[in-house]
């Protein structure tokens, strides 16, 4: 990715690789009329096919602010919205019902993924994008994102640390063209789940600092990677996040969670945002979580953490949304 001080162009869109912002937006929305060839359709693929321009006519007022946006397509309306041959995985987010916690499957046609370094940036794209939309979109969640100080969550943990780096990046998250065991239909585009997680900050701070720490699996202050619990131990967060296969091939996601909130109203959240070029290794990590490993052992971060929202969306490359337009 080209260093923000020598970017002559915008980012362009649907680059899942866009740099880490210290704010965001979250648009979920739903289509008025989802059936093939109807109006709604016809607007949404409009604006699809402009995402690109209109993207750039906001971008290029400010290139340093690195504003970037991917828009993820869900499995009830991507026959309808692309025409185009449907991603293997693409389906409907999977509730996992554990013992203890839940992570539900909420309404979602459409995921907008707005990063800029620039909250006035954000606001903006976001408003004309909704302009074009309006009368095709229902807004069913909107969550304003910002960086909380060294990349910490509201918990004060550092999170995103384990994000793969150089090659392992694209192959983590896109699904490889030059791969001719790679489904044709999901080629240069990634896999999105999104969660919006609100915390409970009385429960986690009940817990003492090492406490905290062992849910999950670093420390607190400086970072550190803490050694990994036995087979039949409570695991933290971050062993029960990490995806083997039976190969022995350790399988990495991109996450770009972002905090939100509002004091006054008490409310203190995480938006989780995974990109990745499978989605089972996301399905599995949700699995381990919410039901535990060994069964019964669930993420303790889940005590402290509610899962409002669940979604499962196919971000397609830039090329194929721009063949949307009449
Ligand atoms: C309440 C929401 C969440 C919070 C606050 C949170 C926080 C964290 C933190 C602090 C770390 C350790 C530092 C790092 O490597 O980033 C971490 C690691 C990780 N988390 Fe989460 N997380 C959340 C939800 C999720 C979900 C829903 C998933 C996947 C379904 C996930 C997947 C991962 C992965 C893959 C790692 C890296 C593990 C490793 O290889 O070390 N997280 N998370």
């Amino acid at each position: 990715m080209e260093q923000s001080a020598q970017r002559r162009v915008p980012i362009e869109s649907q680059r899942v690789d866009a740099p880490l912002t210290s704010s965001a937006v979250l648009l979920t929305l739903t289509l008025t009329d989802p059936a093939a060839g109807s109006e709604a359709v016809r607007i949404v693929r409009g604006v699809l096919a402009d995402l690109e321009d209109i993207t750039k006519n906001v971008a290029f007022r400010d290139l340093d602010a690195a504003l970037a946006c991917t828009v993820g397509i869900g499995s009830d309306v991507w026959d309808a919205v692309t025409g185009a041959a449907r991603p293997a995985e693409l389906h409907p987010f999977r509730g996992v019902v554990g013992a203890v916690h839940t992570a539900p499957s909420t309404p979602g046609d459409l995921f907008v993924h707005i990063r800029a370094n620039r909250r006035d940036l954000c606001f903006e794209l976001e408003r004309q994008l909704l302009d074009r939309l309006h009368g095709a979109v229902l807004v069913t969640d909107e969550t304003v994102g910002f960086r909380y100080f060294d990349a910490r969550d509201l918990l004060g943990f550092v999170d995103g640390t384990a994000n793969p780096v150089g090659d392992a990046l694209p192959a983590a998250t896109l699904v490889d063209a030059s791969d001719p065991a790679a489904d044709p239909a999901a080629h240069g585009g990634s896999y999105l789940v999104a969660q919006k997680y609100v915390h409970s900050l009385a429960a986690w701070n009940r817990m003492s600092v090492e406490q905290q720490e062992a849910v999950i699996g670093r420390t607190k202050l400086d970072n550190i990677e803490l050694a990994d619990a036995s087979a039949s131990e409570q695991k933290s967060h971050k062993t029960l996040s990490t995806i083997t296969d039976d190969d022995g091939v350790e399988h990495d996601i991109l996450r770009d969670n972002m905090p939100f909130g509002s004091p006054g109203h008490g409310e203190f959240g995480t938006y989780f945002i995974g990109y990745t070029a499978r989605l089972w290794v996301i399905e599995r990590m949700l699995e381990r979580m919410f039901l535990g490993d060994p069964p019964g052992k669930h993420d303790r971060l889940l005590d402290a953490s509610t899962a409002l929202t669940g979604g499962v969306f196919f971000v397609p490359p830039a090329g194929l949304l721009a063949g949307l337009g009449d």
